[in-house]
């Protein structure tokens, strides 16, 4: 066999959305694109702001001596010091810029924070359904995911993660605004949380991390917010991009933030930027750093998802599918009308709909549809989508 076996057996086992790519690739091409309607990715459909390009023709008219070169590991500084800035005013907290590693994307930063904290079999606990690539980041760096159910409507289960906490927990991953269920966790559940999290790290001698993985942080409805993981717990990591809201996800741009009040920051500074290095990222895009660092406050046009999300919702609430409301990201995670999510999803690709099974992000008897498509695209999916719940309940 030319790959590893385990390569080969994640190849196998692996992701749901990758298979309804491809199968979108293969409709498409019998049917025409425009009547094959695909809700598998989260590859956002509205372009970057304006302001993005503007800042690299800036950027292109005026090079900076050395500006392709290596840089400290950790990022530009500038960039560094931009970020650490704007974290400050949202969190209400101070911010330097050593706090702050800039990654190639969120998984890059997932990928530093994991290395530089897991020991080999150490536990991860992390709330399902949850973005699959998770249980692939945690293998690389010898960690166990520990999943535990969240309540029906999605919100954290903190019997369950109490139940899941022992000697060998290393740390407990969220992610909210959450992909594949839009929810967004409270700032009394993170208080919650954190609570938990310090009475726990008390018995066991060191502190359990926790991980917040924010990607989705500016994409929020009906004025949601997303309260601060800082404020209620000092051992933290925020993971984030500007894959989402900048609509740049094949820049691979993002960061890594650790709580300034952290125990022991150095030592875990220190820690993240080797790792950062010796995964071979090295350092995140350059160009992209000096681009961020002016793009803070940008967002793309978050009403133009709200839009969407009210439009997929009313539509599938009136052929009958239950759902909780999505308050943030571009996901939907309705429940399927038969207990078998693939069979299911496999009726919906008959209607050239491309959905993923809840299964895929352990969530089964739900499916998950990311809504960053045309509007038309969600308007003209909509008989398929009525007929194939007509069916499934004559059954
Ligand atoms: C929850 C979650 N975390 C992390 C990522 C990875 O983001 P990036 O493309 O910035 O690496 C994604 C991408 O879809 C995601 O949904």
């Amino acid at each position: 066999m030319p790959v590893s076996k385990k390569i080969q057996a994640s190849i196998e086992k692996s992701s749901w959305i990758r298979k309804m790519f491809e199968e979108g690739i293969a409709r498409k091409a019998k049917f025409g694109a425009e009547n094959v309607f695909d809700f598998s990715l989260g590859n956002p459909n509205l372009e970057p702001p304006p302001k993005f390009r503007e800042v690299l023709m800036r950027l292109s008219k005026d090079p900076k001596p050395g500006q392709h070169g290596y840089m400290p590991n950790a990022g530009h500084v500038q960039t560094r010091k931009a970020v650490a800035d704007y974290l400050s005013k949202l969190h209400h907290l101070s911010f330097g810029p050593d706090d702050i590693v800039m990654t190639v994307g969120a998984g890059g930063a997932l990928n530093v924070v994991l290395k530089t904290v897991l020991n080999p079999a150490e536990e991860v606990i992390i709330p399902r359904p949850y973005f699959v690539e998770y249980n692939f980041y945690l293998d690389n760096h010898q960690g166990v995911p520990k999943t535990v159910p969240t309540k029906p409507d999605f919100s954290l289960d903190f019997d369950a993660i109490e139940k899941a906490i022992h000697a060998n927990t290393r740390a407990v991953l969220i992610n909210s605004p959450n992909n594949p269920t839009g929810k967004v966790y409270t700032g009394q559940d993170l208080d919650t949380l954190g609570d938990l999290l310090k009475t726990f790290s008390r018995k066991l001698g060191q502190p359990i991390y926790l991980i917040a993985d924010e990607p989705y942080r500016k994409i929020v409805y009906d004025g949601v917010s997303v309260p601060s993981v800082f404020a209620s717990y000092p051992e933290t990591f925020l993971v984030t991009s500007f894959s989402k809201d900048l609509s740049l996800p094949g820049e691979r741009i993002g960061y890594a933030a650790v709580n300034p009040n952290m125990s022991d920051k150095k030592t875990v500074m220190n820690g993240m930027i080797l790792c950062n290095r010796v995964l071979g990222y090295v350092n995140a895009p350059s160009i992209m750093q000096r681009a961020v660092a002016d793009l803070l406050e940008e967002t793309v046009d978050v009403s133009l998802y709200q839009r969407k999300r009210d439009m997929l919702c009313a539509g599938l609430e009136d052929c009958g599918y239950e759902f909780s409301k999505p308050e943030g990201a571009f996901y939907l995670f309705p429940k399927t009308p038969i207990e078998d999510d693939v069979a299911f999803v496999t009726a919906l690709q008959e209607e050239n709909i491309l959905a993923v099974p809840g299964s895929g992000f352990f969530g089964p008897g739900h499916m998950r549809i990311a809504y960053c498509v045309d509007d038309r695209t969600i308007e003209k999916a909509m008989p398929g989508f009525l007929r194939v719940i007509r069916r499934a309940k004559e059954y």
